[in-house]
């Protein structure tokens, strides 16, 4: 038995067979449901890409105009959840931990008979809790869904307690598309252990959003934002990294366990981000970050290369998701959150796509421990 191959982290073992997304990691390709994510990125609103996620095809307009509906009427939270929001900002718990408390405590019912159905509400909610959660934190009351804005304009109007801009809503959108799935990333490949055993799809995304909440996954962006202040103030970008480097530290937003050449998402952020610094006059405040993102980026580059010659360690996806959502207006505290927002239709397309195919994810370990030891009673230990 010990004879077995361990592969740590599950590097390179291939655990399901999807449709949901592709990832070609030498060539640099991300494909979603059949779509190029450049592609989907610009063309969806996030209501079609989180219908294309949970049906593996485009909506109807009259599927589409009835799936807003379902998230329109399922955005809303109650007082119970409110209070419960409410506690947690006052205990200053994180974006993140409130958001995995609020999907926990959500009243979206587990009845597992419908999961399409309950995967939809726990898409709509999302948002809701995010926002209204930082609303709570920052000492101000909620602002209720508008019926008539979609998913992403509601999110920065529960947020801001105004409509965005058309600027904004197309960057914010941008992002969501880009994000929304990929592969067997460490969240979604939770969420399919969790419904792996029939237990539900709530269940599941409170398993993501756990997951997604670490620094080696969705928990980067934030750290990016504030290297990047950090290279601008200093002005010393090589200093930064070598320093970084040397104290055994690794820099968010940079190297990628599939991918060995930039993230295609990090090009499709990048230009989304542009577009946006170069329309929205209001951006200016910001101009610095996306200046300093595109000069900072090869110089990381260059000298990941050197310090790790072994590994191709390019920018991934994290790197431009700081500087877009900064641009969108959102508060570093909340990227992952943002993040989640988008990933969650991903975690329930493939929470669904186990489900129609179920088999308990159950791996293997080689045991290292002790054999055959003998008990010592308390009074001789
Ligand atoms: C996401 O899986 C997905 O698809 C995730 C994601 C998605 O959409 O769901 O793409 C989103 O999570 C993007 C990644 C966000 N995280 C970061 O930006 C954090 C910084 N990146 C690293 O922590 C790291 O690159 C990972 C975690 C992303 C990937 O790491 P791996 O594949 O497990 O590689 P590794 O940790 O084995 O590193 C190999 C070597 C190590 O050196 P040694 O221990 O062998 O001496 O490379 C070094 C690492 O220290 N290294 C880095 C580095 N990334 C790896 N050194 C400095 N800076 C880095 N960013």
């Amino acid at each position: 038995m010990n004879d077995q191959t361990v592969n740590p982290g599950l590097e390179d073992v291939v655990a399901a067979k999807t449709r949901c997304s592709y990832i070609d990691g030498e060539g640099g390709d991300l494909v979603i449901r059949g779509f190029p994510v450049d592609v989907l990125a610009e063309a969806a609103t996030f209501e079609e890409s989180a219908f294309l996620l949970l049906h593996d095809r485009l909506p109807t307009e009259t599927e589409l105009a009835e799936f807003r509906s379902v998230l329109a009427k399922n955005r809303e939270i109650g007082e119970q959840l409110c209070g419960v929001l409410r506690e947690a900002a006052a205990d200053e718990r994180s974006v993140m931990d409130a958001l995995r408390i609020g999907m926990a405590a959500a009243d979206l019912g587990t009845n597992s008979e419908d999961d399409e159905a309950l995967a939809k509400r726990v898409i709509a909610v999302v948002p809701t809790i995010a926002a209204t959660y930082w609303r709570y934190r920052q000492g101000y009351e909620r602002v209720q869904p508008d019926r008539d804005l979609d998913h992403a304009e509601n999110y920065l109007y529960m947020l801001n307690g105004s409509e965005p801009s058309d600027e904004t809503a197309i960057g914010l959108r941008s992002y969501l598309n880009t994000v929304i799935d990929h592969g067997l990333n460490a969240s979604t490949f939770a969420v399919r252990v969790v419904v792996s055993t029939e237990s539900d799809v709530v269940s599941g995304a409170t398993a993501g959003i756990g997951a997604l909440k670490g620094p080696l996954h969705g928990g980067a962006p934030g750290p990016v934002l504030e290297m990047l202040r950090t290279v601008y103030e200093t002005g010393e970008p090589e200093r930064y990294v070598r320093d970084r480097l040397n104290a055994g530290e690794r820099l968010m937003g940079f190297g990628h366990r599939v991918y060995r050449v930039r993230d295609p998402r990090a090009s499709v952020l990048e230009a989304a981000a542009k577009r946006l610094y170069n329309t929205q006059n209001g951006v200016e405040q910001n101009q610095w970050l996306y200046d300093t993102a595109r000069t900072f980026e090869d110089i990381a580059v260059d000298q990941l290369a050197q310090h790790k010659p072994e590994r191709s360690l390019k920018t991934n996806v994290e790197y431009y998701t700081a500087v877009l959502l900064a641009g969108v207006g959102i508060p570093k505290e909340l990227f992952t959150a943002t993040f989640a927002l988008s990933r969650v239709a991903g975690w329930m397309g493939h929470a669904l796509e186990q489900l129609a195919d179920n088999r308990l994810i159950r791996p293997r370990s080689v045991y290292q421990g002790h054999t055959s030891r003998e008990w010592i009673p308390l009074e001789e230990r």
